[in-house]
């Protein structure tokens, strides 16, 4: 196939254009400077300039490609505004990926979030929160998938609180960046949450299955750790970084706080048995011994 990406110059999609590319298939980036223009050419993609908010260079995109991946987001945590607008800007652009597609049978992949299920692993049958900080992001996702009913085999990869490379990324991610600006390798709450990690070349796999042959209106789980112990989480990085170990406010963690501190795991039962994914890459706690002080 002929795939258009966003945000294939990412963590997750850089390794979901090496996995497509892999796998006899060629790749369209979006590209929104010179140096993701670059990126993505010397991965091998072909770029397109733009950005997620040109949505008549998306609309091109789309023309010239038998299938879909939506990846990109603005990755600013800095306050609730800042989210806001990125969760707008997102849902746009999605709206607009998938409007092109309308009754052509193409494949819309687009990436989404592992929920939350009060006192158990959150599976693939529970819905996407539609409220909270990020709850637009849900809406967005929840309305992609219902255009299954209008032509499009569009499918929700859901990524864990952590995808991890070489030790980076996701909250984990968040937690060392962190842990560098405050000397602390701070944790939330009791440390005894839980979040689900999984490593992007295991994730990246699982985006192409999805491409490949998932049904219309799925979604699927890209989870390999079902939870890791966020107080297990920071004693490795504050190993790593031979910093201090100590619980923190909800607040260290701005508008993420909430998030931070709840108990989230989750399954990926289903999608391993009914696509055949399975995760072979370093769990998260070991990747994270990747981290250099
Ligand atoms: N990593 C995780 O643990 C994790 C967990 C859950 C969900 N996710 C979601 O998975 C997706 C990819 O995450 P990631 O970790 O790979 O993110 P990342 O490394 O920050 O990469 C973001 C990608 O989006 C592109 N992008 C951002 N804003 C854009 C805009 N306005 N126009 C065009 N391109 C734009 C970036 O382009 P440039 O290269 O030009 O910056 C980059 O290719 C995001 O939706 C993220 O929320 C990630």
């Amino acid at each position: 196939m002929h795939v258009f990406i966003t945000g294939g110059t990412g963590l997750i999609g850089s390794a979901v254009v090496a996995e497509l590319l892999g796998n006899g298939h060629t790749v369209l980036a979006l590209a929104r400077s010179d140096a993701s223009a670059l990126a993505a050419e010397a991965a091998g993609a072909e770029p397109l300039r733009g950005g997620l908010a040109d949505l008549d260079i998306l609309r091109t995109g789309v023309a010239q490609a038998d299938g879909v991946i939506h990846l990109a987001f603005g990755n600013d945590f800095s306050s609730a505004e800042a989210v806001g607008r990125s969760v707008g800007e997102e849902g746009a652009a999605l709206a607009a990926l998938g409007e092109v597609l309308l009754g052509s049978d193409r494949p819309l992949v687009t990436v989404s979030g592992t929920p939350y299920a009060p006192g158990r692993p959150s599976t693939e049958a529970d819905p996407l929160p539609t409220d909270g900080i990020v709850g637009g992001r849900g809406r967005s996702v929840t309305a992609a998938l219902a255009l299954a009913e209008h032509g499009v085999r569009s499918t929700a990869v859901r990524m864990p609180r952590t995808v991890h490379h070489n030790g980076t990324g996701g909250f984990a991610g968040l937690l060392t960046q962190i842990a560098r600006r405050t000397g602390v390798s701070g944790y939330p709450g009791d440390g005894l949450q839980r979040w689900p990690a999984v490593h992007a070349l295991d994730a990246a796999v699982l985006f192409r299955l999805a491409l490949e042959q998932a049904p219309a209106g799925t979604s699927w789980h890209a989870v390999a750790d079902e939870g890791d112990r966020v107080r297990d989480i920071a004693a490795v990085i504050g190993r790593r970084l031979g910093l201090p170990v100590e619980p923190q406010p909800a607040e260290t963690y701005g508008p993420l706080g909430a998030i931070f501190a709840t108990d989230q795991p989750s399954s990926s039962a289903h999608t391993q048995q009914a696509l055949g994914w399975k995760p072979t890459r370093p769990g998260l706690l070991e990747d994270l011994e990747n981290l250099e002080p």
